[in-house]
């Protein structure tokens, strides 16, 4: 594993949750944002359905307040059937804009997430890179070389992975990762350039020339099903309106783990019922 040094500058330590901006009252949607989620491979291809993980980052991101947001998941079958949220857009892969969009791409993609991803690393203006897309990039030598290439164009690109995601695109274990997570966090910025997420408890937020920080709102509650695709809907929707990609990302993580902190202790947190609890 190749760690860079340690930076001398100190790790910042998050807690406050800034209020979001108000909104202005002339805006219209075109103003909030284009999202759009890609995954969600269907039953069909390896008899593991995963529609649930781009339909929970999507919910995520229109509750968060995002102008507009597409679904497009990959799956013939899963296009014809109606998501329960009524305002998400069911959109074929040739079907969107990604010039115009913010890419959310990965969550529940399986296999299927390979064939799209060349296109997405290219052409997307904003992008969040999540789980299959992850481990597609890292099991893949040419997609990695078109990740960094990305960069080169000043583009934002944000991967949120969880410690094994990361330890995937480093090419070492999850315990190597979680026994310096500042240094893993690092070492995926000076790899691939992007503004990382590396998620779980305390969640550090790295990105080039940036002191990381660690984000401490959140919970043992978090540690469910799909709250990591959650995470990765409300990260587009920040980055759709934040020009700077670390700050929407600190942004995003800041508010997940404030959403949690604040959920009814009486209700069990469901990935479906944070998402439907996150904030403009
Ligand atoms: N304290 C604070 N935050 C936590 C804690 C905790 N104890 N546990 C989990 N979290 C937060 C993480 O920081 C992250 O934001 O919950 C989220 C969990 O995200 P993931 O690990 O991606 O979990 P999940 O959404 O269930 O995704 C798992 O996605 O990565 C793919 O294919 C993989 O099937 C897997 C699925
Ligand atoms: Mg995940």
């Amino acid at each position: 594993l190749d760690m860079p040094p340690p930076a001398e500058s100190a790790v910042a330590e998050l807690r406050a949750t800034p209020p979001r901006p108000p909104r202005p009252q002339a805006s219209h949607k075109g103003h909030w944002g284009d999202i759009a989620v890609i995954g969600g491979e269907g039953l069909a291809r390896r008899g593991r359905g995963m529609t649930g993980a781009a339909q929970l980052a999507a919910t995520a991101a229109l509750h968060a307040g995002a102008g507009r947001v597409m679904l497009c998941l990959l799956d013939e079958g899963a296009l014809s059937a109606l998501p329960e949220q009524a305002e998400l857009m069911l959109r074929r892969f040739e079907a969107i804009d990604p010039q115009r969009s913010t890419v959310v791409c990965g969550c529940g993609g399986g296999e299927a997430v390979q064939t799209v991803l060349p296109e997405v690393l290219e052409h997307s203006a904003r992008l969040v890179l999540d789980a299959d897309a992850l481990n597609r990039i890292a099991a893949d030598a040419e997609l990695r070389t078109r990740l960094q290439r990305r960069q080169q164009s000043h583009r934002a690109t944000v991967l949120t992975p969880h410690p094994l995601e990361a330890a995937r695109l480093l090419g070492t274990d999850a315990h190597s990762v979680q026994a310096d997570r500042i240094a893993a966090a690092r070492a995926l910025v000076a790899a691939f350039g992007c503004t990382v997420i590396l998620k779980g408890s305390g969640s550090i937020i790295a990105a080039p020339d940036r002191t990381p920080v660690i984000n401490t709102t959140g919970n043992a509650r978090l540690a469910t099903g799909g709250t990591g695709d959650v995470l990765a809907g409300l990260c587009g929707a920040r980055l759709a309106v934040v020009p700077d990609p670390f700050e929407a990302a600190v942004t995003a993580v800041q508010e997940h783990g404030a959403a949690a902190d604040h959920f009814p202790p009486a209700q069990a947190l469901t990935a479906l019922r944070l998402a439907q609890a996150l904030q403009p």
